[in-house]
């Protein structure tokens, strides 16, 4: 097979000689939708952003925006995509390009139709209030000439969905479900195995292949660095890597949910989770990225590990040989190194029941939103009365991989929690790790972080009476 069929704007395409690392930007754009552009081909600009037909909870469709450029064509056998073209023309504009236009929220029009996507996707969102729009919803897309006012402008002008509207209506047919898919292609192979028993197979089979989730990091490497996998094996659709359970002692959360869908089910039940996922690059990367890609990467500056390393989580392999359960204290052994063996898949990612009282998630990055952090700093606290029973701090960007602050907890455990012990713990914090100077940030000033950010934990969550 070298072809593989889906849906554009309603219309079904076949698309031929497809190529394993071909991206949906660049399909679409030989295909005469040069609405999506490239403005970056890494996730940062939002100019190529698409809609994808996705299931909903409920057996319907949800609209979600994605990046065409991280998305690799084969990825999308069988499945239904809208551009923006395809939701509205010069005549017949949809409510969200009427008022970007009625609104000057468009100069040059670079951005536009990444813009019109986006402000489409939170339309639709099913829960979205009739006057109300969640800007935060835009904040994976740049515009450099018009100005965010008259864009903000546009959005909040937008109303309710008008009766009869065809993508409201198309929300309560169920979404295209994965298609099996296998391409040989001289310049590689790509699988989209059904089951995870078809996946650990392929796994045990050739461990050299590369495990594509929502392809957020691997789609940067192939379109920057050049990167090709000789086999790639799409793990995004596996049922078993897509479940959320809460059991009496735990709560399992499948490696293949995207970032967006755990913040949906969880609904606020992990509140450092909660803090974190706003924090984390943008919406459009959200509706892609995955707990096992954020873990499956090793990096050291990922958001998640200094969370979960907080929460006390652990992970689960999985492999045709069965599964293990490894903590992620213990997951991480050098830089962009772990316990993970090339056969071997993040089943999932399990909490310890029940949380900790008190948490807090601090990213410390040149930019509020939808930057990489120079420093993560994750705390989880439970106090008896005013002495710590027990405290977690999970650090991210401080050391070659992410790490437990196990000194600090140590100075604090059994202590009486107030501000003279927590200054003391404080300075135990700016000397764990091994910071390092980068573009990001100097080793100083990261260690110099790690100090204030215990301090900003104690005063916010703690001590707000002192401070107000
Ligand atoms: C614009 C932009 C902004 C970003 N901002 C942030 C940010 O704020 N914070 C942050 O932490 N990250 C950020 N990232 C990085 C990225 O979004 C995350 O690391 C994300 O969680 C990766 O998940 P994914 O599903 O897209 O991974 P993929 O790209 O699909 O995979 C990444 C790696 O993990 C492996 N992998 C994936 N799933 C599994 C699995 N289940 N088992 C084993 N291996 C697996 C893959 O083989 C690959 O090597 C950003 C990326 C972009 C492009
Ligand atoms: S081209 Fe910039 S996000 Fe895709
Ligand atoms: S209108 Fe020119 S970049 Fe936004």
């Amino acid at each position: 097979m070298d072809s593989i069929s889906l849906t554009v704007n309603g219309v079904p395409r076949e698309a031929r000689d497809v190529r394993p690392h071909t991206t949906l930007l660049n399909w679409l754009r030989d295909q005469g939708l040069t609405g999506c552009k490239e403005g970056c081909a890494e996730g940062e600009c939002g100019a190529c952003a698409v809609l994808l037909a996705r299931p909903t909870e409920e057996g319907g469709t949800r609209l979600e925006a994605v990046n065409a450029c991280l998305v690799l064509l084969p990825a999308l056998n069988g499945q239904e995509v809208v551009t923006s073209e395809g939701l509205g023309e010069p005549g017949h504009l949809h409510p969200v390009q009427r008022e970007l236009a009625y609104r000057g929220g468009s100069q040059c029009g670079y951005c536009t139709p990444g813009f019109v996507v986006s402000m489409a996707a939170e339309y639709y969102r099913e829960d979205r209030p009739a006057q109300e729009f969640d800007i935060h919803a835009l904040s994976g897309n740049l515009c450099r000439c018009t100005g965010y006012r008259p864009i903000a402008d546009a959005a909040n002008a937008l109303g309710g969905v008008a009766e009869g509207d065809a993508f409201a209506q198309r929300r309560e047919q169920p979404a295209p479900t994965p298609q099996a898919t296998h391409l040989t292609t001289p310049s590689g192979e790509f699988y989209r195995p059904t089951t995870l028993a078809e996946a650990l197979d392929l796994l045990a089979a050739h461990p050299e292949a590369l495990p594509l989730a929502g392809g957020t990091d691997w789609g940067v490497d192939v379109n920057i660095r050049h990167s090709r996998a000789p086999i790639t094996i799409a793990i995004d659709g596996l049922p078993e890597l897509r479940t959320l359970t809460w059991r009496e002692n735990e709560v399992e959360i499948g490696a293949a949910l995207s970032l967006s869908e755990i913040e949906r089910r969880l609904a606020g039940r992990v509140p450092l989770l909660e803090e974190l996922f706003p924090l984390f690059a943008s919406r459009l990367i959200r509706n892609s990225a995955t707990l096992g890609g954020n873990l499956g990467t090793g990096s050291p500056i990922g958001d998640s590990p200094p969370a979960l390393l907080a929460l006390d989580a652990r992970v689960v392999l999985a492999s045709a040989a069965g599964e293990r359960e490894v903590p992620l204290a213990d997951y991480f052994t050098g830089y962009r190194q772990t316990q993970r063996r090339p056969d071997e898949l993040i089943r999932a990612v399990r909490l310890p029941l029940p949380l900790a009282p008190v948490t807090g998630f601090y990213k410390i990055a040149k930019r509020r939103f939808d930057d990489i952090s120079s420093v993560a700093v994750a705390v989880a606290l439970d106090l008896d009365g005013d002495v710590v029973r027990s405290v977690r701090i999970g650090l991210g960007g401080v050391a070659a991989t992410p790490l437990r602050a196990y000194a600090t907890e140590a100075a604090l455990t059994g202590q009486p929690w107030n501000e003279r012990t927590v200054r003391e713990a404080a300075r135990v914090l700016r000397g764990e790790g091994t910071p390092l100077d980068d573009h990001r940030a100097s080793a100083a000033y990261r260690a110099a972080m790690l100090e204030q950010t215990l301090l900003k934990f104690y005063f916010e969550k703690t001590a707000q009476e002192v401070i107000l």
